[in-house]
């Protein structure tokens, strides 16, 4: 699949890995539709990319919502007449041990909220659930050739502090498996699914977090280095050109074994 001629829907795009993969689609010859919930950021950067004449479009989405994922991908047929790309990359880290005893007590003194844990499964698994299944209704009635991309993690396994946030991303980095099956079995031959399974990204997700815990991170990965933002964009053009990558999720990880962030 060409990318010069594809329309890409990205979620998450106001930041990070989406936004990074939102303006290197564009500067590729995509169509983009960047979508988040920060107006302000997805402005700035779809004024950029208009401003280099690239085609670009936003729409303030909360992945959460099943109405507002529908609206963005009724933009994207609207605006440009297909989807083909869509990167679900909206994710949240609420991250904590489940109990944390007090040193001197021994009685727990801290542990993660229910909240905390509701709200990682309904942005990171809800919202990637109701992504995909938006965009695959779309793609399916207007015979959009395409590929679907969540964005899993290498945290998800043995990951500490991250009961939440491991649980969706060892879930999403099953569904390329289910889903190519599925749409085997329902004759859908023109959507692909292949998620991206990041190690250590330097993306604001990551660098927001404690420098000391950075630094050991840093110091388990084989690569010896955070992974770049570009070398998960080329991971997407990868997947997108071809057309042999269906049904996998694909470790971009410098070769690092979890062990967690919160402490
Ligand atoms: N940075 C890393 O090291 C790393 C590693 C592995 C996986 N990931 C995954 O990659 C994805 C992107 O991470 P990032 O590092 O770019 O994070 P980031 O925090 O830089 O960007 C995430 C974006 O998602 C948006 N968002 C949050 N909730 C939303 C919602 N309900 N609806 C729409 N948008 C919402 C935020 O506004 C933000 O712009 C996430 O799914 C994350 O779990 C990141």
């Amino acid at each position: 699949m060409q990318i010069n001629k594809s329309v890409a829907v990205i979620t998450g795009a106001a930041s990070g890995l989406g936004e990074a993969a939102a303006r290197s689609l564009a500067a590729l010859g995509a169509k983009v539709i960047l979508a988040d919930m920060n107006l302000e950021k997805l402005q700035l950067i779809t004024d950029e990319l208009v401003a280099a004449e690239y085609s670009a479009v936003y729409k303030v989405t909360d992945v959460t919502d099943d109405n507002s994922v529908a609206a963005l991908m009724d933009l994207a047929i609207q605006e440009y007449g297909a989807i083909n790309i869509v990167v679900a990359s909206a994710g949240i880290i609420r991250d904590s041990y489940l109990v944390t005893p007090d040193r001197e007590t021994g009685k727990v003194k801290k542990f993660m909220s229910t909240e905390q844990f509701r709200q990682v499964v309904d942005v990171n698994l809800t919202g990637v659930f109701i992504t995909l299944r938006e965009a695959a209704i779309k793609m399916v009635n207007h015979q959009c050739k395409g590929v679907l991309i969540p964005i899993s993690s290498i945290n998800k396994i043995g990951e500490l502090g991250q009961l939440n946030y491991a649980s969706t991303k060892a879930a999403i980095a099953l569904w390329p498996k289910i889903l190519a099956g599925e749409f085997h079995a329902r004759n859908i031959k023109h959507i692909r699914v292949a998620a991206i399974a990041p190690g250590y990204v330097a993306t604001p997700m990551l660098t927001s977090i404690n420098p000391e815990i950075l630094q050991k991170i840093v110091a388990d990965i084989p690569l010896d280095r955070l992974v770049n933002p570009e070398e998960i964009i080329q991971t997407i053009r990868f997947i997108v050109e071809n057309e042999a990558v269906h049904g996998t999720t694909l470790e971009v990880s410098g070769g690092i074994i979890g062990k967690g962030l919160a402490k």
